[in-house]
């Protein structure tokens, strides 16, 4: 499996356009110390040629353009055929003029930085895959769904929690990814404001395992704690990418960019004893790495000392257009 990260901060990205914090100003400035970055997002292959998304962030058309692999592909599949109204020969240059690399997309949650590129992409029909819970919020309250069923209607597939099911390319043949989805968190999108449905599958995490190579990746950019079923699926990872979104808990409180602590906004704080670090830090898995980092968190400063503390320990602070194969 070939795994390569569009996007490895939270929302807003690096620099965010209303944001002075020193992070965003260096990297405004054009720092060599923080490096810019885009919004939360991973492709992943199993076969190098087709593609999923897992989150599709509002900056997933520039994340396209960084990683032309993701662009339409020059040569039409040779299983390509006419059909009764069309020749074979139209058919291959219908799929020449509008085809992608993408097969699908996996998303995690259902908040505006996970979802919002899925309006970007209406020029061709994807697969998206979500839990039941998210496809409700982007059926009604970002209701995505009904947005996009006006141009290339998407195929909508839920994925039930602690199931593992293998995921479709566009034309039903396997992918050879297999994907289990775990539950994370209950957490609800500010957006959301009169659905009283259940939360179950608010926020999932995603062990992958490429069928054909054996490798497997952990996926989680957002956890608001290290629950028992992640540190289980994570001693059978290759590759290990968790929730780096504040370095402490009173970060957004402390700097006056929200009213509620880390935690409270469902994410685990990297530094401390109960942070994250301690655990991922001790983790005896190849690569691991920290994705989903805010604007504010002063580990992207490269030559910060909680830089240095993460790097100390085996760990990555994730940059765009890092990839790895497991
Ligand atoms: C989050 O990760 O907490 C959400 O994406 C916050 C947001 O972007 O509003
Ligand atoms: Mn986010
Ligand atoms: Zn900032």
């Amino acid at each position: 499996m070939r795994i390569r990260i569009l996007g490895s901060s939270a929302g807003g990205g690096v620099p965010q356009w209303n944001c002075r914090c020193a992070n965003c100003a260096a990297a405004r400035a054009g720092s060599p110390d923080v490096v810019p970055r885009t919004q939360s997002s991973l492709a992943i292959s199993g076969d190098g040629k087709a593609w999923f998304l897992v989150n599709v962030s509002p900056d997933v058309r520039q994340q396209i353009m960084a990683f032309p692999e993701l662009g339409p592909p020059i040569t039409p599949p040779p299983e390509i055929t006419g059909s009764s109204s069309l020749s074979r020969a139209e058919a291959e240059w219908r799929w020449i003029m509008r085809s992608t690399a993408v097969a699908g997309c996996v998303l995690t949650d259902a908040e505006f930085d996970h979802t919002a590129g899925l309006l970007l992409l209406r020029e061709q029909p994807l697969r998206i895959f979500c839990t039941p819970t998210v496809h409700r919020w982007l059926g009604h309250d970002f209701p995505v769904e009904k947005m996009l069923a006006g141009f290339h209607d998407p195929t909508w597939t839920e994925l039930p929690l602690d199931v593992s099911v293998e995921l479709p390319l566009a034309d039903d043949a396997p992918s050879g990814l297999k994907v289990h989805v775990f539950e994370l968190d209950r957490h609800v999108p500010k957006y959301v404001s009169t659905d009283s449905g259940p939360a179950v599958g608010a926020g999932i995490g995603l062990h992958i395992k490429d069928v054909n190579t054996g490798g497997s990746l952990l996926y989680a950019p957002c956890l608001p704690v290290l629950n028992a079923t992640l540190k289980d699926l994570a001693t059978d990872s290759d590759c290990v990418m968790i929730d780096g979104t504040f370095w402490c808990d009173d970060e957004p409180l402390r700097l006056g960019i929200g009213g509620r602590s880390a935690r409270a906004m469902g994410h685990l704080p990297v530094d401390g004893a109960d942070g994250s670090l301690a655990w991922l830090g001790a983790l005896d898995v190849r690569h691991r790495l920290y994705v989903h980092i805010n604007n504010t968190n002063p580990m992207l400063n490269v030559r910060g000392p909680e830089h240095a503390q993460v790097r100390e320990r085996g760990v990555q602070v994730a940059v765009d257009g890092a990839e790895f194969a497991v």
